[in-house]
């Protein structure tokens, strides 16, 4: 008998950040296989991925034949052993590849199975680091509307309250400061004006609270919560030379931006961030794999070497030998494939291409760079007024989401900040995707802007009569 996978999931599988309710009534939607930067479901519909998964599909869903014969070479030889007090090879030639891909001094790495985990064993290793030397430092401090996870370390560095609050009480003492959102600054202020606000900041925060107690400032090298903010010039070396000033350390999050998605390796090379810690995942195996990394300077790493010393901390499967093996498959189709030259060389084609949605009156703002960009949406492109709460959820929710994946494009339309629609395909892609999802944006988001003036005018109309009534 075969599952009828529909009723299974049903009755069995509970999806991550789903409203399971929508499925009472709803087809659960099942995708069966993927080729290049498309996807194909349970009826047999294509899409257009272009959220590469979830920012993470780097060489797109072609390579199933030949990693997986790097994995099971690797079952074969050695299917499981742990680097709790050993080593394997496939652990090491992956932390080797890691470190001669980072930049600078990056040379230290400890593996985990995802971004949350190494967000997590970051702050740890961090507070340890500074334990090492004496100090006992333990804050963190992280940007507004940032997403770094969900474990409990790292959901409580996160900058969304709406995941957190529920969780309460969280993983004392997380502090929050401005991110590099210009879209909704003063017209007239210059560059270097919106970096001295934002270092101005960062450094009033850490004053308050209490520089000789913060252990890490943690930011992406480009922001995704909120729509891909790029950071403005000579912010990262300020943020650098506060981090020097106060001891504390700097992680650069690059779950979504290592391995290749800016068109560099690390994002971190792009900025010249030089940060103490990178926390990686997503990309290095193109999540055929759930693996991620902490990488370490050698300056981190140099209190771990005492005789007495170690990093106390460990997870089963860090650095499992299945999963080192796929990275390392990954990392060597990446070279070979030249997947991060692709991005560099058709980053601004891409940009270009989507830079034609700006004409419509909804799209705000088109920001980032690389293979990753947001658009904003906004109610009145004049005054760059954004959407209500209520007005986002039907929008978002209700229209632009539901219609994306109606036309066959799987995209974000993301309201953990203002609204904004977030696209970030494989990095294999080319203009013929550019143009495919350009139309099919251009023709929902045209239609999203006939109804939401519909129904902002009808809403309005509607509350004066009979609160909290919704035009369906
Ligand atoms: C910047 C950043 N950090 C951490 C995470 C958490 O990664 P994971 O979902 O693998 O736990 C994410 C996930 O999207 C992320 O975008």
């Amino acid at each position: 008998m075969t599952l009828d996978l529909q009723q299974a999931a049903r009755d069995h599988l509970w999806m991550h950040f789903t409203r399971m309710a929508a499925y009472e009534d709803a087809e659960v939607p099942i995708i069966m296989r993927g080729d290049g930067c498309y996807l194909e479901d349970a009826n047999g519909k294509r899409y257009l991925d272009a959220l590469a998964g979830l920012f993470a599909v780097q060489i797109g869903y072609s390579y199933g034949d030949e990693v997986g014969r790097a994995a099971h070479a690797q079952l074969k030889e050695l299917p499981f052993y742990t680097n709790w007090s050993y080593a394997h090879p496939r652990a090491i030639e992956l932390a080797h590849e890691v470190a001669q891909l980072a930049p600078g001094d990056l040379n230290r790495v400890f593996f985990v199975s995802g971004g949350s985990e190494a967000v997590e064993s970051a702050w740890k290793l961090a507070r340890q680091y500074h334990a090492a030397h004496g100090e006992r430092r333990w804050k963190a401090i992280a940007r507004r509307t940032a997403y770094h996870g969900t474990t409990m370390g790292a959901l409580s560095i996160n900058g969304i309250a709406a995941i957190k609050n529920v969780f309460e009480p969280l993983v004392p003492e997380t502090f929050h400061v401005r991110n590099t959102n210009r879209y909704h600054r003063p017209d007239e202020e210059t560059e270097d004006e919106f970096t001295a606000f934002l270092l101005d900041d960062l450094e009033e925060a850490i004053i308050a609270a209490g520089p000789s107690t913060v252990a890490m400032v943690i930011m992406e090298p480009v922001q995704n919560a909120g729509g891909a903010f790029t950071p403005p010039a000579g912010y990262f070396q300020g943020v650098r030379a506060i981090c020097d000033e106060y001891g504390i350390l700097l992680c650069a999050d690059e779950v979504i931006t290592g391995f290749g998605r800016l068109g560099e390796w690390f994002g971190s090379t792009k900025y010249d961030i030089r940060p103490d810690l990178v926390t990686s995942a997503k990309g290095l195996s193109s999540a055929y794999a759930s693996i991620g990394a902490v990488i370490a300077t050698d300056k981190v790493f140099e209190p771990f070497m005492g005789q007495q010393s170690m990093y106390t901390h460990g997870i089963t499967f860090g650095g499992h030998p299945v999963q080192c093996a796929i990275a390392l498959k990954n990392i060597e189709i990446m070279k070979r494939e030249q997947i991060v030259e692709n991005v560099r060389d058709n980053g601004t084609a891409f940009r270009d291409t989507l830079a034609q949605l700006l004409d419509l009156d909804i799209v705000g703002d088109l920001r980032g760079t690389g293979y990753f960009y947001a658009l904003e949406l906004v109610k009145d492109k004049e005054t760059k007024a954004g959407f209500s709460d209520e007005d986002s959820e039907t929008l978002l929710r209700g229209f632009l989401s539901p219609a994306l994946f109606e036309r066959g494009l799987i995209c974000r339309a993301d309201d953990r900040g203002d609204p904004v629609v977030q696209i970030s395909p494989p990095l294999i892609a080319a203009q013929a995707q550019f143009d495919e999802m350009t139309g099919i944006l251009g023709d929902v988001l045209t239609e999203a802007q006939e109804r939401m003036h519909v129904t902002t005018r009808a809403l309005a109309g509607e509350a004066t009569r009979e609160p909290g009534t919704r035009i369906p």
